[in-house]
Parts: C-alpha cells; sequence; structure tokens
C-alpha cells in the first residue's frame, strides 16, 4: 500500500440550512478567509494530499469562482464535481471524479474548515496500513437513546461510544464499492463509515486528542464559538521603512512599477511598502524582522522582487498556523502621485497574501513639504497587520 497517491474529496454542495445564512455556509468568510478556503488551507498544510475533488452544487459554481479570484485561489489542486440531493450522492459523485491512480482517498467535509494535520495524517496512515482510517473523538457526555417524547429509554455504556468526523479514509476501490452497493440497496447513511462497516469491514477509528478542534460549523452557536476562538487569537504588528530616492533607478511601490524621474535606492528592488509590511508580519508573529530572515549580505537578495519575499514571509506565518486577517500600509511621500496606483497596488497585495481585497488596504499621504519626504529625498512606509491563527 505504500506510495499509493492520496487524494480528498471535500464536499460542500450541502444548503447550510441550519445555520440560517442566505448562502451555503461553506462560503462564510471568517477573518478575511471562507471556510472553503481555510478547509483547503488546513488540508494542504497536513503536506499529503496529491489533489482534491471540491463538490459543489451547480448553482454554487459562480460563487465559488468569484471566491477564487478573490482570495486568490486555493493550495491544492482542485477538479470540481456537482454534488447530489443528500451527503451520500455527492460522495459518490465527488469519489466518481477521481483519478484512477488515487489509491487513497480522504473524505472530508468542507465544513470542517479547521481540521488539523495530525488528525488528516493520522487517517491517511491507518486507510494505508489497514484499509480504513476515520477521524473519531472520545465522548465525554453521557449518550441517551430516547423513544419518540425524547424520553430516555437506554444509556450504551460510554466506553464504547465514539463520536465520528471527517475525514473518513479509505482505499478507493473499496469505499467505491460500498457506495454504489448502497446506492443500489437504497441505503443512506451520514457517513462513509457506515457504508464502509455494512459492506467492507469494520472501519478503524482514529482518537487524537486534537480531534476536539475538528468543528463542524453546523448551527449558529457553532459559528460564534469559531469566531472567539478565533479572534481570540488576534495578534498585531507594525513596521516602518525608509529609502532615499536616487536618479536612474526604477521607482517600485506594492510591486507597482510607478513612473517617475527617480528611484529607490537598496540593496532589492527598495520596494519601501512592501518591506513596512513585511516587518508588520512578521512582528505580529514574534519573528523579529525582515533583516533576521532577508540579511542585506546575502547576494540571493540583490535586486530581489520584494513581492516574492512578501510570498515568503506568508509562507513563514502560515508554517506557524498564522494567517493575516487585514493590513493596513501608508505610504508618505509628496511626489510622483500615488493614487492612481492604489487599486493595482492592492490587488497586488491581496493576491500575494491570498486575501479578499477589502481586507488589504493602501493609502498615501504627502507632508505638505516637511522633512525628508517632502523634500523628494526619500520615500518612508508604515505599516499595521493583524494576524489569526
Ligand atoms: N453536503 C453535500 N451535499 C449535500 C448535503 C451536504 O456535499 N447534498 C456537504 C455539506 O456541504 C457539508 C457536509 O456535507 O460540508 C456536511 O453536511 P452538513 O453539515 O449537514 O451541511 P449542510 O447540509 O450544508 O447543512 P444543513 O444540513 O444545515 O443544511
Ligand atoms: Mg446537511
Amino acid at each position: 500500500m505504500e506510495g499509493l497517491g492520496a487524494w480528498a474529496v471535500v464536499v460542500a454542495a450541502g444548503k447550510g440550512e441550519r445555520l440560517g445564512l442566505p448562502y451555503n455556509k461553506v462560503f462564510y468568510r471568517l477573518a478575511g478567509r471562507s471556510l472553503l478556503g481555510r478547509c483547503f488551507d488546513a488540508l494542504a498544510s497536513a503536506g499529503c494530499f496529491d489533489g482534491a475533488v471540491l463538490v459543489l452544487s451547480e448553482e454554487d459554481i459562480p460563487r465559488y469562482q468569484a471566491l477564487i479570484q478573490a482570495e486568490g485561489g486555493l493550495p491544492l489542486p482542485a477538479r470540481l464535481a456537482v454534488g447530489g440531493a443528500t451527503r451520500q450522492a455527492s460522495v459518490m459523485r465527488g469519489l466518481l471524479a477521481l483519478p484512477e491512480d488515487a489509491g487513497i482517498v480522504a473524505i472530508h467535509d468542507a465544513a470542517r474548515a479547521f481540521v488539523p494535520g495530525t488528525v488528516v495524517r493520522a487517517a491517511l496512515e491507518s486507510a494505508r496500513a489497514h484499509g480504513s482510517g476515520v477521524a473519531a473523538t472520545l465522548v465525554t457526555d453521557t449518550i441517551k437513546r430516547v423513544d419518540g417524547a425524547d424520553c430516555s429509554v437506554e444509556t450504551p455504556d460510554r466506553a464504547f461510544l465514539r463520536a465520528v468526523q471527517t475525514p473518513q479514509a479509505f482505499r478507493l476501490a473499496e469505499i467505491l464499492r460500498a457506495h454504489r452497493q448502497a446506492e443500489k440497496d437504497g441505503f443512506l447513511a451520514t457517513d462513509d463509515a457506515a457504508l464502509y462497516e455494512r459492506y467492507v469491514a469494520p472501519a478503524r477509528l482514529c482518537c487524537l486528542p486534537e480531534g476536539q478542534n475538528n468543528i463542524k460549523l453546523t448551527t449558529p452557536e457553532d459559528l460564534r464559538t469559531m469566531e472567539t476562538r478565533l479572534w481570540g487569537t488576534l495578534r498585531v504588528g507594525h513596521g516602518y521603512d525608509v529609502h532615499r530616492l536616487v536618479e536612474g533607478r526604477k521607482l517600485i511601490l506594492c510591486g507597482v512599477d510607478v513612473p517617475f524621474e527617480k528611484g529607490l535606492l537598496g540593496h532589492s528592488d527598495a520596494d519601501v511598502a512592501v518591506h513596512a509590511l513585511m516587518d508588520a508580519l512578521l512582528g505580529a508573529a514574534g519573528l523579529v524582522d525582515i533583516g533576521r530572515h532577508f540579511p542585506d549580505s546575502d547576494i540571493v537578495f540583490k535586486d530581489a522582487d520584494s513581492v516574492k519575499l512578501l510570498e515568503q514571509v506568508a509562507m513563514k506565518l502560515g508554517e506557524m498556523g498564522y494567517r493575516p486577517a487585514n493590513v493596513d500600509v501608508t505610504i508618505v511621500c509628496q511626489r510622483p502621485r500615488i493614487a492612481p496606483y492604489i487599486d493595482a497596488m492592492r490587488a497586488n497585495l491581496a493576491r500575494t497574501l491570498r486575501m479578499p481585497q477589502d481586507c488589504v488596504n493602501v493609502k498615501a499621504t504627502t507632508t505638505e513639504g516637511l522633512g525628508f519626504e517632502g523634500e523628494g529625498l526619500g520615500i518612508s512606509s508604515s505599516a499595521v497587520a493583524a494576524i489569526t491563527r
């Protein structure tokens, strides 16, 4: 089983009725990133998938395309499949859209957008070794079986109870066989392990303590819990930078080539605004400053495109589990006029940081002729960044 390609099937073709938003809950944006985007971030950061099939309802495809535009794409190669009337039918459509060489498949609910990498890896490893691996938690509540009037009629022994989640990973051939048979028999279940245990073998559960963080967004209460948790991890950073204006250099600000008779002097492309932003992001994460990560002495960074360095900063934050929630950059410059380039600058930064444009602000100001910026000797920039975990 070693070396079998692992794929994810992410089901997102529901309506999210219990949450009560006027649209599918997977598009809900939490601190600058949709749940769907966050779900893919979480799966990609587990580092074990060749690709993913994303199952959507036909009517949600335009919204999905707009989201991809706004958030700068998904971090895993994704194929689209159109879902069905039930979760089970949606999973089946997803399985059928997988490439034939996908040996192992992890079926995952997009509504579990914060799945820890350890949980994903445990499910896949178990599926490789034993044929199945299903994310689960021990139950801490006592569970009752009730009658139609909500009266308890039985108390099963908690030691033999588990709450199951997704991902649920299986060998593709086996789970596909189970799904086909269930369809034939008209057997409907709320998870895939139920089909596996009925038609293939008992499914192996993976109970990790981190499973407690693998919340499924179902009700408005879940949404409040998630928002509180996420904003509870908020950190803020500030950055400041100055470069001298000289003749014979290009003027690059936020990755935009601004036509002017002078440009900024520096070891890299001297993009003062991006440097301030990088320092704000690194500062928020407690990672000191750019000098520490991209030393001037390093030849690799000679004339470097600062936007590429910003991308690396975002990756460093990602490795620590952080992502920017919003950023605000101020450019202090007497001349040239920056206003005509602001939209292009925001678009550049948003694309690089995979953030919606309304969470990325860029503005410029003059100093009414005062100081080195006012005298046209240099340009300074400051930035503030908020990041969440
Ligand atoms: N799902 C799906 N196709 C369906 C129904 C559900 O792909 N026909 C997906 C949902 O998008 C979700 C996952 O299955 O990611 C788990 O389902 P659930 O939490 O019940 O989501 P919804 O069905 O969207 O929500 P609700 O039941 O409140 O309408
Ligand atoms: Mg549902």
